[in-house]
């Protein structure tokens, strides 16, 4: 038997109408803010993502789906971020009025070891805002994240946020880190020492229990903790706070947060759960203002979260299923066929039995599917011009002219 491939995993019938329900108020939440939906396509050229998300990043490095298909090198996207940008720049998009606010949701792929909350296929939902440097941008962002988090009543969340500079500060900072952990650079894990030459504040936030207790060390704390960004960056971060503070959006600043890829600069965030275990995070995000000229375009600042929808749906409060209106028992089919299309037309949910079973199995199954109603069609009824309608619930039942079924179902 074919199953399905490590790592992905079937959406079920029964388990689809929650996520109808996190992709519905996605397009509340995020177009009430004014985002506008994109949708870029699953694969890009490789290079995209080696120059868009770094090629000192662990996806770049180990996880991409990488092919190659008429001698070019194409690859599933990882992320969404370096593909929106891809496509800003590609359409022109800096000659609308900024700042551009998009929206996004789909398929990501990473080849990583699955466990929980990990797959291959996975998907995110994410925004992401073109032409806007200053820190009002930052907090309407982690707000619209916020809200959106809200509107799926997720509870116990955290905030976590930190400033790790721009280009010209974090080059201080990162010899300081490098000066710190260098005596001792032998007992980090393999990856830590790449990342020492490539990418040493990926160091920080490596899951690896050994390099974590040498974090941990006074001189590497001290390198840690000492302020490193520059006046305008550290006023930057500051704004960012207030506007949160004045939006009454808890947070908590975590220096040790750097995120796993390379296009950040000043903000970043990430909003955990407890109730998620190892992997805690169900969004992340931050400030990317060097990205769009990085890759071709006009220095444009950007920002933007992801936010994992397996995640997500693992967090959310049961919801209600939603249910068909009625279902027509009868079995004078063609009277099933006219009814079923007159009211599915009209808007309500209507299913009825086309192997047409005996009257007694198909009120059995007009419960089990969970119908509101049953609307019956005996000889009756037919003779008479007239539906019985049961609601399934209380067992009342009426019999109602024919022509009055929408108006009595409303
Ligand atoms: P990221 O932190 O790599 O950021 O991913 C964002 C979220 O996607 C994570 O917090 C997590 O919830 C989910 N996620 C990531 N990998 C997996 C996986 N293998 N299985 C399940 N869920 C996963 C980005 O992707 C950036 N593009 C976010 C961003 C947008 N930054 C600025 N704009």
């Amino acid at each position: 038997m074919i199953k399905a491939q490590k790592g992905t995993k079937d959406i079920l019938p029964k388990d689809s109408y929650k996520w109808q329900f996190m992709e519905q108020k996605a397009i509340e939440v995020f177009q009430n803010a004014n985002f506008q939906e994109l949708r870029t396509p699953i694969f890009e050229a490789t290079e995209l993502f080696a120059r868009g998300v770094g090629d000192s990043t662990d996806i770049v490095n180990k996880e991409m789906y990488t092919f190659e298909i008429a001698e070019r090198s194409l690859t599933l996207r990882p992320e969404n971020t370096a593909g929106v940008v891809r496509a800003y720049i590609e359409n022109g998009m800096h000659r609308l009025p900024s700042p551009v606010k998009i929206w996004y949701k789909g398929p990501m792929f990473r080849y990583e070891r699955p466990q929980a909350g990990r797959q291959r296929q996975f998907h995110q939902v994410g925004v992401e805002m073109f032409g806007l440097a200053n820190p009002a941008a930052d907090a309407e962002i982690i707000a619209l994240a916020m809200n959106y988090l809200k509107a799926l009543s997720i509870p116990n969340l955290s905030l976590e946020i930190n400033s790790i500079g721009c280009k010209e500060c974090r080059n201080g900072y990162r010899e300081n880190l490098k000066k710190a952990i260098e005596p001792e650079l032998d007992e980090y894990c393999p990856d830590c020492k790449m990342r020492f030459e490539k990418n040493p504040l990926r160091i920080l936030d490596c899951k690896n229990p050994k390099c974590q207790e040498l974090l941990a060390k006074e001189s590497i704390q001290k390198a840690i903790n000492e302020e490193f960004i520059c006046p305008d960056c550290v006023e930057h971060f500051t704004e960012v706070k207030k506007y949160l503070d004045i939006l009454g959006i808890d947070y908590n600043v975590n220096k040790l947060l750097v995120r796993g890829l390379d296009y950040y600069n000043r903000t970043v965030f990430e909003i955990k759960s407890n109730a998620l275990g190892a992997q805690s995070a169900v969004c992340g995000g931050g400030r990317y203002d060097g990205l769009v000229e990085m890759l071709g375009g006009e220095s444009t600042p950007g920002i933007g979260f992801a936010m994992g929808m397996e995640r997500l749906y693992t967090l959310m409060p049961e919801i209600t299923e939603p249910s068909i209106d009625a279902f027509i028992v009868t079995n004078f089919q063609e009277e099933a066929f006219k009814l079923s299309q007159k009211l599915r037309s009209e808007g309500y949910a209507v299913d009825f039995d086309l192997a047409n079973k005996k009257f007694g199995k198909q009120i059995e199954k007009a419960g089990k599917i969970g119908a509101k109603y049953a609307i019956i069609i005996g000889e009756d009824e037919l003779s008479s011009k007239t539906l019985t309608v049961k609601n399934l619930a209380t067992s009342e039942q009426i019999k109602i002219a024919k022509d009055e079924i929408c108006t009595k179902l409303k």
